[in-house]
């Protein structure tokens, strides 16, 4: 056996590509500034608010407050100019900041920790990014919801197959349709709106996990950073992460809900289908076959489910069982929202732009509409009404006159009135204003209905909301 292995020889077990040794592992599993730099305006305002209130409350003096937020200041800059040198060896964007403040402004730096941990930090940085970029994806869930509105408007009127099983199952209209993502956007917005409130509450000043012995005051860092009021719990607040949670969560909603689209714009730009066409903007060609005009965006928009729906999962098995207070674990929580957050932001931008360029082929749609007998239980319900039928009987002799269209290749309304009466002698012409689609559509007058006075009065209440 060779003696002689230093510590800073690498393991020749594990140690492959570790040259400097088991130190250089920790090193890489332990940093986070790879990614929590995202995080650097936010730790500087908090640092900021932070020593604004130590020197209200006389824990450190005016001088040092200033010299620490002048210094603060001047590395926000270098950062944004790019000049400022990030250090793996110094782990965080907290240590980062903070070394750059010592080697600018000497002693006073020390300071700035007075009364605080990391773990109160870190929350309190995570938290204020997560709450404007649900701000963020407020007014983009708005901006879709707007152009899901334009198109309700304009296609009030048209008509369109409504699917079960994607069979086609009666005529609706084209803007019902649409008013049905107006609900589900409306929905995840609300989700958003709620998700602020919640997490409103302001975690510096927990400290480790158990408070401090300074005499700080919560309550004027949490309003100066723009909280309702502080966290009431400090082993809560350094062991929380519901926050990246709930936006993980409505994120993965959302997601979900813009796949659905996504999916129904494949399948409606499909040359069989024939309902929509994408611009040019939001499709591309096929490097071989000159003829195509794909659907991308879409897809992946409809793909961006999967890894949004994975950071949910993967957080909540971070968090899964682990005791109170903080453990390094919850570093983890950033990057699935970090990533999360980059390709919603994303999907809805660009399901946006699908929506507001598509152009609707309304002879399609109709035709569409028409087929497959759509509106035999129209007719079923006219012989209730008109002829005061059961509505088993009624179905019946709608069967055979789906069967007698059927084995003449015609559609409802072009039988003759003759070969109705045949099947049943107390139809009358009348019969042939239902049997249409555009009928159908407009009889369906109930509350949340797809006739397209309905529909419009949806549109109105949604225009006032939005
Ligand atoms: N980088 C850490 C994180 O993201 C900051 C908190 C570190 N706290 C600690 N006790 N080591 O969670």
């Amino acid at each position: 056996m060779s003696s002689g292995n230093s510590s800073t020889t690498s393991n020749q077990m594990w140690g492959g590509r570790f040259a400097a040794g088991p130190s250089a592992i920790m090193e890489e599993i332990n940093a986070s500034i790879g990614f929590d730099r995202k995080l650097y305006a936010q730790d500087i305002s908090g640092s900021i608010a932070h020593a604004t209130m130590l020197a209200a409350q006389g824990i450190i003096t005016a001088e040092d407050r200033d010299s620490i937020i002048g210094g603060l200041k001047q590395i926000q800059g270098e950062i944004e100019s790019g000049a400022f040198e990030f250090s793996r060896k110094l782990e965080d964007i907290h240590m980062n900041v903070e070394s750059r403040l010592a080697t600018l402004i000497g002693p006073a730096a020390g300071r700035l920790h007075t009364a605080r941990s990391r773990n109160d930090q870190v929350a309190l940085d995570f938290r204020l990014w997560v709450k404007a970029e649900l701000e963020l994806t407020e007014k983009a869930l708005s901006g879709l919801i707007a152009a899901f509105l334009d198109k309700a408007e304009q296609h009030a009127d048209t008509v369109m197959p409504g699917f079960t099983h994607l069979q086609t199952a009666q005529p609706v209209t084209f803007g019902h349709h649409c008013m049905a993502y107006v609900e589900m956007f409306g929905r995840d917005r609300q989700r958003v709106r709620h998700a602020i409130e919640h997490l409103d509450e302001s975690p510096i000043g927990a400290a480790a996990l158990a408070g401090t012995p300074y005499p700080i005051d919560r309550h004027m860092t949490a309003k100066a950073l723009g909280f309702r009021e502080p966290t009431r719990n400090s082993i809560d607040t350094v062991s929380d992460r519901d926050f990246a949670l709930e936006f993980l969560s409505i994120a993965a909603i959302c997601a979900v809900h813009l796949s659905r689209f996504a999916e129904e714009i494949v399948i409606w730009c499909t040359p069989q289908f024939g309902f929509i066409r994408l611009s040019d903007a939001f499709s591309t060609g096929s490097s071989i076959m000159p003829q195509k005009k794909n659907p991308d965006a879409a897809e992946l928009v409809r793909a961006k489910t999967g890894r949004i729906n994975g950071s949910l999962v993967a957080l909540l098995t971070v968090m899964k069982g682990l005791p109170l207070a903080y453990s390094k674990d919850m570093q983890e929580d950033k990057e699935q929202v970090f990533d999360a957050a980059e390709n919603l932001e994303l999907a809805i931008a660009a399901m946006t732009g699908m929506v507001s360029d598509m152009t609707v082929n309304e002879a399609k749609m109709k035709a569409a509409a028409g087929a497959g007998y759509s509106t035999a239980t129209d007719l079923a319900d006219w012989l209730v009404r008109e002829l005061g039928l059961p509505f088993r009987e009624a179905h019946h002799v709608t069967g055979r006159v789906v069967a007698l269209a059927e084995s003449t290749a015609c559609d409802l309304w072009d039988l003759s009135l003759d070969a109705l009466q045949d099947i049943h002698p107390g139809i009358t012409d009348k019969v042939f204003e239902v049997v249409t689609v555009e009928a159908s559509v407009a009889s369906r007058t109930s509350f949340g209905g797809t006739a397209p006075e309905r529909v419009r009065e949806q549109i109105a209440w949604w225009k006032d909301k939005n």
